[in-house]
Formats: structure tokens, sequence, C-alpha cells
């Protein structure tokens, strides 16, 4: 059976807000240190630099980079990403098999140790009409994803990123142990900010997928400390 985790996105853009933020947690009393996931806007701020600090304080960390270039520049961008102790980090399926492998190529350390590396199928904010009308590709957008989450199986990835309503279908075409990440999640009670496609943790949970990713409803909640433990009641049932 997979591990499930809630994965706090911090969508800071200082370093200083990120560290006060986590600090919350320390002061609270939290015993087990939040899976956290850094974005492009604090990883482009603060440089790696900022890894090392949320590393050290023992914190699991999902680089959200979504690489997506030709197969040689991703293994190396991934090979100086594989120097850093992260835990997960992703690209994008559109770049083809053959770029996702050379992806896991470069995040393996010599050790054979490497970070999970999960593929973006089709972001969430790609309708179906802009994918089909903008991108020409005729397929529906399920169909996309479904063959997008294959080939990154089929390229030895270890999961997707994708909305918590296609996890179902993911699982099936690509099988349980095959991870999903899903963002889009909100409590029953709350306001979708720009999301579209959500749901609750606990719904999450039923649906089976691995890692939820939760951002504003941590974030900026009034108290940050007690949304995450409730976030992790309902989908971890602890
Ligand atoms: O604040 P909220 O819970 O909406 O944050 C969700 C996080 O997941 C953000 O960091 C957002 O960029 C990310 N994400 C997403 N949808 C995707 C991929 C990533 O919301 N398809």
């Amino acid at each position: 059976m997979n591990k499930r985790d809630v994965i706090i996105a911090c969508d800071f853009s200082s370093a200083a807000d990120t560290l006060n933020f986590l600090d919350k947690f320390s002061t609270a009393g939290v015993p087990e240190k939040p899976f956290v996931k850094i974005g492009m806007e604090l990883f482009y701020s603060e440089g790696p630099e900022i890894v090392r600090q949320i590393k050290r304080r023992g914190h699991p960390i999902f680089l959200d980079l979504k690489l997506h270039d030709i197969p040689n520049t991703v293994k190396k961008a991934m090979r100086a990403l594989s120097r850093l102790d992260i835990d997960m980090t992703n690209v994008h399926a559109a770049g083809t098999v053959e770029m996702m492998k050379a992806a896991l190529e470069g995040l393996t350390r010599p050790d054979g140790s490497r970070p999970l590396l999960i593929a973006v199928t089709q972001l969430t904010s790609t309708s179906e009409e802009r994918m089909q009308k903008e991108l020409l590709i005729g397929a529906g957008i399920n169909e996309t994803i479904v063959k997008y989450a294959q080939n990154a199986r089929e390229a030895g990835l270890d999961g997707v990123v994708c909305s918590p309503l296609e996890a179902a279908m993911v699982k099936e075409a690509c099988g349980r142990e095959f991870l999903t990440v899903t963002p889009g999640i909100r409590f029953a009670d709350a306001a979708a900010d720009d999301q579209v496609r959500i749901t609750t943790p606990a719904r999450a949970r039923e649906i089976g997928t691995d890692y939820i990713v939760v951002g504003r409803p941590i974030t900026a909640a009034a108290d940050p400390v007690e949304a995450y433990r409730h976030c992790v009641r309902e989908f971890i049932g602890e």
C-alpha cells in the first residue's frame, strides 16, 4: 500500500515568509515535519539555499519545477537537482518518454538512490477546448491524461500530478502502485478560490489518491496548524 501524505504548497515569495510559516508548526509542537512543496516562485527568488534550509529543519520536500526541455538538458538539470536532498520532483509528460527517461537517469544518484519523479499530464488550467483548438491535440482531455500517465509509467516514473477527479482513471490505467499527487483540495465549507475541479480531503481519501497538495486552505487559514491537522485527520485518518 502506498503511503498517504498531505503536502503543504508553500507558495510564498520569500524565504523569510516561508520560514516564519513553518515556525508555527514547531512552535505549536506538531511532532511530525509536514511535507512541503516548493514551487517556481520561491525557488527562482531564493535559489537552492531555500531547499537546504527547509531540509535542515527536517521537512520532506517536493520541488515542483515542472521541467520540460530536450532530453539532454533535462538530464543535466536533474543531475544538479539530485544533489539537493529533495524527496520528490517533476517534469512535463509532454516532453516525451525519451525526455522522461533522461530525467530519471539524471536524477539517479551515484549510489542508486533518487527522489520520486512524477509527471504533469495536462495542467488543470488547460481546458479541453484550448487543448484542441490551440494545441491541435485532437483527442479528449481525459484520453490525453491517461495516455500521458501511461507514457510516464513506461518511462519508469513513479506517478503523475492530476486533479483528484482524474486519480481513479489514472489508477485504473496504470495500476494502484502508480502514484497520484493531487492539488485542488478544499474543505467542505470553504471557497474554491481559482480552483475549478476540487474535492475535500475526505473524498480524496475515498478516491484513493496518494498525496494531496494543499495550499491556501492551510497557508491562508487563521490557524494554519489546526487547518493542517484537520487535513491530516480527514485524509490519513489520524
Ligand atoms: O492554494 P491551493 O490549494 O489552490 O494550491 C494548490 C497548489 O498546487 C499550488 O501550488 C498550485 O500551483 C499547484 N497546482 C495546482 N494544479 C495543478 C498543478 C499544481 O493547483 N494542476
